[in-house]
């Protein structure tokens, strides 16, 4: 797949995945295109769990008030902000967007490869929920989960949504 089809088939997937495990040799080069994001003056803020322990991704899956996009991952990624970097230009610090960008990459890599998967972030801020992943998966203090993927083989088809046209959000000058 070249690189404006990966950008045009990915799309966030919730529904079921084929019943097999993604190869670790997959997760590693999904992740590693995580890695290669760019990074505010390039501190490489994000912080990256693999789980693809069936064990582990059973405890995931049990958490309270999972819902069918966060419930039938085949593996889970998960995405750690550094909550005491300190400023690192003029005052600003730059972790949310270090790691919305390894997001993407990663979203993307996840499409490239044939898997499916989906960016989870607000299910992440209510309940504690990044609280009880962190301590389920050992996150240490300092760091938090911000964002989660779960991903896999899907199973059923994938509905990419239709974006606003170039000219409504695209000027030119
Ligand atoms: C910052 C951010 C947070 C998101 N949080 C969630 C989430 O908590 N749960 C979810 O199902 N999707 C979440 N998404 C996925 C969006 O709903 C999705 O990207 C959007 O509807 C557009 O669809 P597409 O990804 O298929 O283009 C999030 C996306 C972003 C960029």
């Amino acid at each position: 797949m070249d690189f404006f089809e990966t950008t045009r088939n990915r799309c966030s997937y919730r529904g079921l995945f084929k019943d097999e495990l993604v190869p670790r040799e997959d997760l590693k080069k999904i992740v590693q295109a995580g890695l290669d994001a760019p990074s505010g003056c390039n501190r490489q803020t994000t912080e990256f769990i693999v789980v693809d322990n069936r064990e582990i991704i059973g405890k995931i899956q049990a958490l309270p008030g999972g819902n069918k996009a966060m419930t039938g991952g085949k593996a889970y990624i998960l995405c750690l902000v550094d909550e005491t970097q300190d400023a690192v230009y003029e005052g600003f610090s730059f972790q949310i967007e270090d790691c919305a960008a390894a997001v993407e990459n990663i979203l993307l890599a996840i499409t490239a490869l044939g898997y499916a998967g989906v960016w989870i972030d607000g299910w992440l801020r209510t309940h504690n929920r990044a609280e009880k992943l962190g301590e389920l998966t050992g996150v240490p203090r300092g760091k938090k989960i911000r964002v989660i993927i779960p991903l896999g083989i899907p199973a059923e088809p994938l509905e990419r949504k239709e974006k606003k046209p170039l000219e409504e959000r695209v000027r030119f000058l």
